[in-house]
């Protein structure tokens, strides 16, 4: 079982900057050893360069590093393409969270070459669904997942060659929403459980209704996870921090159904900011969560009863 690590140092989506060096922490906390530490055989394929672009301007004069953020979902939509046809699992470590238009659709094209329908498991406060007409922070990173689902007005982004069915979107964690993004998760139905949803269900009932599913349509599944899914308490490391986040043992719950489910192919971890991490907790903790991912686990449950 092989998985392969893309290091995506990109900063020009988010407000502030330090995405850039998340690549690094996350090496730093030593993400390739510990999977490679549960049985899996790790290539880091090191850092995607993405080509210097002259500036551009879009209508919405909000909007910062248009060609930028264009010249990068060009570059890692192949990139996350050959990561995702060559390995088991493909990790692609962040960077702001506009890098996911690129993953998810080098994933999407990747799913469609194997003849299966590409999932998304959505973890973030926000659901990251401005097109480029509404933003009004004009942060790049609020915009991906309108572009993956082909909303109108990408021209600038570019072209998409396998859009993202909104049905087979999952998002949890979301606490804070734009009345743009709302209007989307209403028109397109997306399915959406909010931090008052979890709080009345917990979060296992609608993963597994989730996992089920991706199951019966014979999907693949892809996590984007973004950092500020978690409570600002246990992970300072971002720039977006929304209290009320998901707790260490919901997020490892999640992290082991999804590894007992076996539907995970591949992973973003966006939006480690370590210049605000507290001496690199936020770090660890997204290779601890990883690693219940990745099969690490207190007890085995399939063989040992206890
Ligand atoms: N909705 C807000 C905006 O568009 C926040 C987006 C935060 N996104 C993120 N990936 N952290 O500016
Ligand atoms: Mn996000
Ligand atoms: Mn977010
Ligand atoms: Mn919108």
């Amino acid at each position: 079982r092989t998985c392969s690590l893309l290091g995506v140092p990109v900063e020009t989506g988010a407000a502030q900057r330090g995405c850039t060096m998340g690549p690094a922490s996350l090496r730093t906390a030593e993400l390739g050893e510990i999977i490679a530490g549960l049985g899996w055989q790790v290539s880091d394929l090191g850092d995607l360069t993405v080509p210097a672009t002259p500036a551009r301007a879009h209508d919405n004069a909000a909007i910062h590093h248009l060609a930028e953020t264009a010249a990068l979902i060009g570059a890692l939509e192949p990139a996350a393409f050959d990561a995702a046809q060559a390995h088991d699992r493909a990790i692609f470590m962040g960077g702001d969270h506009s890098m996911a238009a690129g993953s998810i659709a080098g994933v999407c094209r990747h799913a469609a070459a194997r003849g299966r329908p590409l999932f998304v498991l959505w973890l973030d406060a926000h659901p990251d669904l401005h097109r480029l007409s509404t933003t009004t922070s004009g942060n790049l990173h609020g915009t991906p997942m309108a572009y993956l689902i082909g909303e109108p007005g990408f021209e600038a982004y570019p072209p998409l060659a396998h859009p993202l069915a909104p049905e087979n979107i999952c998002m949890m964690g979301i606490r804070s929403v734009d009345e743009p993004e709302a209007a989307h998760i209403r028109d397109r139905g997306i399915e959406v459980h909010d931090m008052r949803a979890i709080d009345e269900t917990g979060v296992l009932a609608p993963l597994e209704s989730f996992l089920a599913r991706v199951r019966a349509a014979r999907g693949l599944l892809h996590l984007s996870f973004d950092v500020d899914f978690l409570d600002p308490a246990i992970a300072p490391g971002v720039g977006t921090t929304v209290p009320g986040g998901a707790t260490f043992r919901e997020a490892h719950l999640i992290m082991e159904t999804l590894c007992d489910s076996g539907l995970v192919t591949s992973l973003d971890l966006v939006e480690l900011n370590p210049f605000l991490d507290e001496r690199g907790r936020t770090a660890k903790l997204l290779c601890d969560l990883t690693a219940s991912l990745f099969g690490r686990r207190v007890l085995d449950r399939m063989t040992r009863s206890f």
